[in-house]
């Protein structure tokens, strides 16, 4: 049994900013995960990248204000948005510096759909000379991409990106991966000029908050 004045003050809440947010960012995932139920096809990504537009496209949830800038010269801090218990399905927001850069990488084994909300992202996109062999340096380049307002990338789980920041601004960008970065476990990012793989180590990234 609840009394009147319980009920007035029931309605009465408003909900936070972060609440609508953790609210949004469920019902996306919800979504994202019953597409991606079948597997990581072309055609799946499509679809979940579609899905991650919409959630991208509530700015006002999506601000500087609540995901701010590395106050240091680092090149991002990102913000976990969601996880799973497993680690599956973990969203950030990622808040790049306008020298945000990073060499061509891989993600592990785990896909990744990028959506923008704020400012410009280049995406160049390669694939591996040999499927087999991760650490085997020359890439394919297979396109580029970029990431902004109503735009999205997606990366199969044998992706590699590269990505910097345009037009001296700032970036405030979704990224969801199969697995979180801990999980991702062993990556690869490449030299282009030598050809070469090395290690991406994790503590290249920024600062990772737990923003749920
Ligand atoms: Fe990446």
């Amino acid at each position: 049994m609840i009394n009147a004045s319980q009920v007035t003050t029931r309605s009465s809440h408003a909900m936070t900013r972060q609440e609508k947010r953790n609210r949004a960012v469920n019902a996306a995932i919800e979504d994202i995960c019953a597409i991606m139920e079948s597997g990581a096809s072309v055609e799946n990504l499509g679809q979940a990248k579609a899905r991650l537009i919409a959630l991208a496209a509530c700015q006002d949830l999506f601000t500087f204000e609540d995901f701010p800038l590395p106050e240091d010269d680092a090149m991002e801090n990102s913000y976990l948005l969601h996880e799973y218990d497993d680690g599956s399905y973990s969203l950030y927001v990622n808040s790049g510096a306008p020298h945000q850069y990073y060499a061509p990488h891989d993600h592990g084994d785990a896909w990744a759909v990028i959506a923008g909300v704020q400012g410009r992202e280049r995406h160049q996109l390669y694939v591996r000379r040999s499927e087999d062999d991760p650490g085997d340096g020359p890439l394919i380049w297979k396109g580029e991409f970029v990431v902004a307002q109503g735009e999205a990338v997606t990366m199969q789980p044998d992706g590699i990106h590269e990505v910097n920041a345009m037009d001296g601004q700032p970036l405030l960008h979704l990224h969801l991966y199969a697995k979180n970065f801990v999980l991702q476990g062993d990556r690869w990012k490449y030299d282009l000029e030598k050809g070469v793989a090395e290690p991406f180590l994790l503590d290249e990234l920024g600062s990772v908050f737990d923003a749920r």
